[in-house]
């Protein structure tokens, strides 16, 4: 089954003083249901962009 991994994700927008994103692992398993579950700001809707390359 196929899986999306992702290893040692860093991110900061352009112009900002920090990282969104700071060394991000994990895998998400084909045919699972995943969920991420963080506060607001912290970087889910970044994270999900980069998952889909975009
Ligand atoms: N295009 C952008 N340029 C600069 N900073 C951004 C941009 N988009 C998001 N940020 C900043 O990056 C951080 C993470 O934002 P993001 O939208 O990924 O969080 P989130 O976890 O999806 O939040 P929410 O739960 O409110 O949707 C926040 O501090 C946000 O202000
Ligand atoms: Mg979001």
């Amino acid at each position: 089954m196929a899986k999306l991994e992702l290893e040692n994700i860093y991110y900061r927008y352009k112009g900002a003083d920090k990282d969104v994103l700071r060394d991000i692992n994990c895998v998400f398993e084909g045919g699972k249901l995943n969920t991420i579950v963080e506060p607001s700001g912290s970087g889910k809707t970044t994270l999900l962009y980069i998952m889909a390359g975009l």
